[in-house]
């Protein structure tokens, strides 16, 4: 029988990418966007059979109802779940002002309270399978670094919240995947980044979402491993 994934942000950038690796690997492939149903359609359009798109925006606890009670109907299971939806706005760290509180607030409920509102949301099914959880982080909530300081506390909250789900959730695998800086949309004028990155980092190059996908599908088959929070940012943290 095939393996169900959910993939919530999965019209673009990392997510779309994971979203095709999985697919790949003999998945049916569920994946959410809040906004670009269109693109989600045209993805979806090539494997009606194993790839099925869904508006979800993970900051709406009914629109998450809505796609659990989907996954009961029509799949009856789900083993895995990978929360890639994401936010941020450039803001510099030294800008206190620019952090709006509606910025933070935007940040977390996407990043934070989006991540686990899924992840309670779909427990008893993934326990159910013995599934596993993997969270799309970042370097930026390792190190005082990122695109704002709402982000990178955000992305610090989840890296700390993939350790304590997976010390409480019971025979489900929860694991955090913390990208460098990738080649996606979300970064597409980030060109004085990238010249840096390319400087520094011992790869001497930015990631591609197929880099970063590569190791979501690992870890999401990795049977003994969990907690864990591994940097994907060719070497950048070795560095910085
Ligand atoms: N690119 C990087 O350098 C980098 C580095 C570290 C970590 N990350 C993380 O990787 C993840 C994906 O980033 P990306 O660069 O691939 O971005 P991207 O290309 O902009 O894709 C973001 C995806 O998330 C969806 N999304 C945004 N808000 C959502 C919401 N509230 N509910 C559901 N879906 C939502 C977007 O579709 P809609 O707009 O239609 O909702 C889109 O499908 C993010 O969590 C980000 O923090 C990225």
């Amino acid at each position: 029988m095939k393996k169900i994934a959910l993939v919530t942000g999965g019209t673009s950038g990392i997510g779309l990418a994971t979203v095709e690796a999985l697919h790949r690997k003999g998945y049916i492939v569920i994946f959410t966007s809040s906004k670009s149903a269109a693109a989600g359609e045209q993805i979806a359009s090539q494997d009606r059979e194993s790839l099925r798109y869904l508006t979800c925006d993970v900051t709406n606890k009914e629109q998450i109802a809505n796609v659990k009670e989907t996954l009961v109907e029509h799949y009856g299971r789900l083993d895995l779940l990978v929360n890639n939806a994401g936010y941020t706005e450039v803001v510099p760290h030294s800008d206190f002002e620019g952090a709006t509180d509606e910025l933070w607030m935007k940040i977390f409920s996407t990043n934070v309270m989006g991540t686990w509102w899924t992840s309670t949301n779909f427990y008893e099914l993934l326990r159910a399978q013995s599934g596993a959880i993997v969270n799309i982080t970042s370097i930026a909530g390792l190190r005082p670094m990122g695109s704002s300081i709402p982000y990178s506390v955000s992305k610090a909250a989840l890296n700390q919240m993939t350790r304590l789900l997976a010390a409480s959730m019971e025979s489900v695998r929860v694991n955090a995947v913390a990208p460098g800086l990738i080649d996606t949309p979300w970064t597409e004028s980030w060109d004085q980044l990238r010249e840096n990155v390319r400087k520094v980092a011992p790869l001497r190059r930015s990631g591609t979402p197929e880099d970063i996908a590569q190791v979501v599908v690992s870890v999401a088959e990795a049977s003994y491993l969990t907690g864990e929070v591994i940097a994907v940012d060719g070497g950048l943290t070795l560095k910085v």
